[in-house]
């Protein structure tokens, strides 16, 4: 089967059956970065917000994917997660454990635990490194295993991903694109990882060998139990891979479920614009596709109330402008953020003790679906 650029596949049924077990969780996840000059009267420098209040967790053997356009957030949220960003506020615990807290051994064993695959092979590959030294490094960093140990072990890992052992001893500009992936999967495997953050893993690659790649991952996944965070801006890549999916919108989950449900019966109005613009699983499939009028509003300075609010079709009124919708944080089910959902205007006023017109509120509980 071939995946085509913006095809949606459905089913899961190819897909590994996830436990309870929770092995990452996010909680109210913030990376501001402070940006220089623009206005900073009174130290209240401008901040641009990357990632802005968001919630998920991924249970072991489950795929959560983080979709949404360009710019959204989805890379700051990987990053924050591997620790090569600090973080603004939030909490994201590993296995139960706040990562922040963790002692030197707790460190080590999570930079062993959480491995991630880039888009570009290119560039995440040392170009002066054969690719045993590639695959081989973690295992030379991290483990005290023999030269002749390591080897072998890069040989079952090409093995592993569909190349052959011999390959290891080549460079990496002598391998196609999805060659060149494939290695980049072997060496996040090397040290047997429990979750692997997958960062546009396919997007780089042609479409004829996409399919391939995210074969190859789901096989993984069922064989040794891997968590995934899958980060696309591809819908159908991420209706292929993921059991449950966040959209992300300006740095904010807008709406997260079950891929089939969310897919299927998408209720946030950006959402609905997304899968609309994307091509449908038959032909025969009418669907209307819904244009946004504008571009995406600069994370630096959001609209108030709901970020969506200058592009929104379904925008109801003033509430939209003035009160930010919060998603329903039961993280199995389907919630979405849109005063849609809610009630009317002075329901959530009453609620929220007349903090609508004050957009410094607490944002207002939104009703899951
Ligand atoms: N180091 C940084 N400094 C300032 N802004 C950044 C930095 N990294 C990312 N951003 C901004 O954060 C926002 C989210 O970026 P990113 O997470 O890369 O989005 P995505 O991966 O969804 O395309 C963008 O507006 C981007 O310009
Ligand atoms: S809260 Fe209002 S503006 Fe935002 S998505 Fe819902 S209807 Fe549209
Ligand atoms: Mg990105």
């Amino acid at each position: 089967m071939v995946i085509g650029e913006s095809t949606v596949v459905t089913g899961l049924e190819h897909l590994n059956a996830p436990t309870d077990e929770i092995v990452l969780d996010i909680d109210s996840l913030k990376k501001y970065y402070a940006m220089g000059g623009g206005f900073a009267f009174f130290g209240d420098k401008q901040q641009l917000k990357a990632v802005d209040d968001i919630s998920f967790n991924i249970r072991r053997g489950e795929t959560f994917g983080l979709v949404g356009e360009s710019g959204c957030g989805k890379t700051t949220t990987a990053k924050t997660v591997l620790g090569l960003e600090a973080l603004t506020s939030g909490v994201i615990s590993f296995e139960g454990t706040d990562i922040s807290k963790l002692d030197r051994a707790g460190k080590k064993n999570f930079r062993s635990n959480v491995q991630a695959v880039f888009q570009d092979p290119w560039s995440s590959l040392n170009p002066r490194m054969r690719v045993r030294s590639i695959v081989g490094e973690p295992l030379e960093i991290a483990t005290s295993m023999t030269k002749k140990q390591i080897a072998d072990r890069v040989g079952d890992l090409l093995t592993e991903v569909g190349l052959n052992p011999y390959q290891a001893n080549l460079y990496p500009h002598e391998f196609s694109g999805g060659q060149r992936q494939r290695i980049g999967i072997a060496r996040a495997l090397s040290l047997n990882p429990e979750l692997i953050i997958l960062d546009e893993p396919v997007s780089a690659l042609d479409v004829s060998i996409r399919a391939q790649i995210m074969n190859l991952l789901v096989d993984l996944q069922k064989e040794h139990n891997l968590s995934y965070l899958l980060i696309a801006h591809n819908l159908a890549t991420v209706r292929y891979m993921c059991h449950r999916v966040g959209v992300m919108y300006l740095g904010r989950i807008v709406e997260t479920g079950a891929t089939d449900p969310l897919f299927d019966n998408p209720l946030h109005p950006y959402t609905k614009a997304l899968i609309s613009a994307a091509l449908p699983s038959h032909p025969d499939i009418v669907r209307e596709e819904i244009i946004l009028p504008g571009e995406v509003p600069s994370p630096i300075n959001p609209p108030s109330g709901c970020t969506f609010n200058p592009r929104c079709p379904m925008k109801i009124g003033e509430i939209c402008e003035q009160l930010p919708p919060k998603l329903a944080d039961e993280e199995t089910d389907h919630g979405v953020s849109c005063h849609l959902y809610t009630n009317s205007l002075e329901a959530a006023r009453a609620k929220d003790g007349g903090a609508a017109a004050a957009i410094s509120a607490e944002p207002e509980p939104a009703a899951a679906e």
